[in-house]
């Protein structure tokens, strides 16, 4: 075949671009993995313009076929993808060339890798970003099973990373399940946006063919063509969306793990992990190491880099495609793998976490937690204002502190030298599960309404 080893632009630019830009400027060794998002996209181009007459139908069932020959030589690792043909969409084509012969030539009518590229990544995009919804969906499954055996656990709630006041385990949890329900959201939202397809804009300015961009859009499950040629083909508002979206989520896993390196530190004891998630150290033989959260920590650093990047590289980009916007793609690819990998680890920590409930317990009743619960007792039952109340209570934390006590060491005669009129009634503030659950009021810690949140949770996550 006479144009074998040629690029499709051979006629026009004569010999061969130099050895370092072929390399540096393909980008065939990333967006190869598009290669079914392109085929699918091909696909429905074609039957368009087999429909429309705009080509004939027997070159076009020609295509058809040798695109599905193509899908099962990549599928299957036979196919060799070559740097002299830039990219996915031009090793399909030649490929193409290679399996039917000249009817292949009918294929790019009425498109450009303009807008090819843009539809191809929108698919990927929301193929991806389903995979994510999975994996979101079942980390969020195992926070709740966790969660579920853990209402009654107290621990010590903290601010400051200074004792603050007693909380249920399940519901700290659930404040992790609250953060990926709004993750979610903010993928979901990003493909709602993005559900117009760009398939037809060709280059920049649409074309003279009479296409049906309504039949290409639905054929590949887009509400409807985009509006606007110009924008279809420079528009990469999706990618800065599932990145963004990646970004927040990747820092809502890296504030999980972070918890749980400091709940898991020799300091803190308050939660244990299997060793099937932990390593050891190649000097120190006693150590149990939980690499696993500090990736997750590290790595949030690569998902805001990726975000970043992008955003630089659409900053003051004029109208319409240019070659920045090929390195796009390996910002989602990297964005989403390293967020993948943050999930699958984060769901393994949550499944081979074991708190460790009486040191939990123990570290409750450190740092005089039920101070607040005293100052509120003397307001609703001795009718103090609240900075009243608060006094005493600061002077009685004082006192326990100077005397090395916790506030439910101290006796009723103690009590009494900081409000005379007490009796053994106010113990009971100082138990930190009777601290917990009394914050009962709508989205606090008591067990009853953890409980009521547990079946919410429970209902939303099977619809
Ligand atoms: N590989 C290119 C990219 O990813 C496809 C679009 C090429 N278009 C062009 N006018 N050179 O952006």
């Amino acid at each position: 075949m006479k144009n074998k080893n040629k690029t499709v632009w051979s006629k026009r630019l004569k010999g061969n671009v130099s050895k370092s830009f072929q390399r540096i400027g393909s980008s065939i060794n990333v967006d190869k993995r598009l290669y079914k998002q392109d085929i699918a996209a091909s696909f429905a181009h074609v039957q368009m313009l087999i429909k429309q007459k705009i080509i004939p139908s027997q070159d076009g069932k020609k295509i058809l076929s040798g695109l599905k020959k193509i899908k099962k030589l990549i599928d299957r690792k036979n196919f060799v993808f070559h740097e002299k043909y830039e990219d996915i969409h031009l090793n399909i084509e030649k490929k193409l060339f290679e399996i039917i012969g000249s009817s292949a030539g009918y294929m790019h009518t009425a498109r450009s890798r303009n807008d090819q590229v843009v539809t191809d990544f929108k698919l990927w995009i929301k193929d991806s970003t389903h995979t994510v919804l999975k994996d979101l969906n079942s980390l969020m499954r195992e926070i709740i099973k966790k969660a579920e055996k853990n209402i009654e656990t107290v621990m010590p709630g903290f601010t400051h990373l200074k004792n603050a006041q007693p909380v249920s385990f399940a519901h700290y949890l659930f404040a992790y399940y609250e953060m990926l329900k709004r993750d979610k959201k903010r993928f979901q939202n990003n493909l709602n946006l993005l559900n117009e397809s760009p398939l037809g804009a060709a280059a920049l300015s649409g074309t003279s063919y009479n296409i049906d961009r309504n039949f290409t859009a639905k054929k590949l499950g887009f509400q409807k063509p985009t509006d606007n040629s110009i924008d279809s083909v420079s528009d990469r508002d999706f990618v800065i969306d599932f990145l963004y979206a990646s970004a927040v989520c990747a820092m809502h896993l890296s504030r999980l793990a972070e918890d749980f390196i400091i709940f898991n530190s020799d300091a803190f004891k308050l939660i244990q992990f299997t060793d099937n998630v932990l390593t050891g150290s190649s000097i120190m033989p006693q150590k149990k190491n939980p690499d696993p959260a500090e990736l997750i920590r590290g790595r949030v650093g690569i998902n805001y880099g990726k975000l970043n990047a992008i955003l630089t590289i659409m900053k003051g980009l004029p109208m319409s495609y240019f070659k920045d916007l090929q390195d796009d793609k390996a910002l989602a690819f990297d964005g989403y793998d390293t967020l993948k990998d943050s999930l699958l680890m984060a769901n393994e920590l949550i499944v081979n976490l074991k708190p460790s409930k009486e040191r939990m317990l123990l570290m409750a009743n450190e740092g005089y937690t039920t101070a607040t619960d005293f100052a509120d007792y003397l307001v609703k039952e001795k009718k103090l204002t609240f900075r009243e109340s608060y006094g005493i209570a600061s002077n009685l934390v004082n006192y326990a502190e100077k005397n090395n006590k916790n506030l439910d060491q101290l006796t009723i005669i103690e009590l009494k030298k900081f409000y005379k009129n007490l009796d053994n009634k106010v113990m009971k503030v100082f138990n930190v599960k009777n601290s917990m659950n009394s914050k009962n009021s709508y989205g606090g810690t008591s067990s009853n309404n953890v409980r009521k949140m547990l079946r919410k949770y429970k209902k939303e996550i099977k619809s």
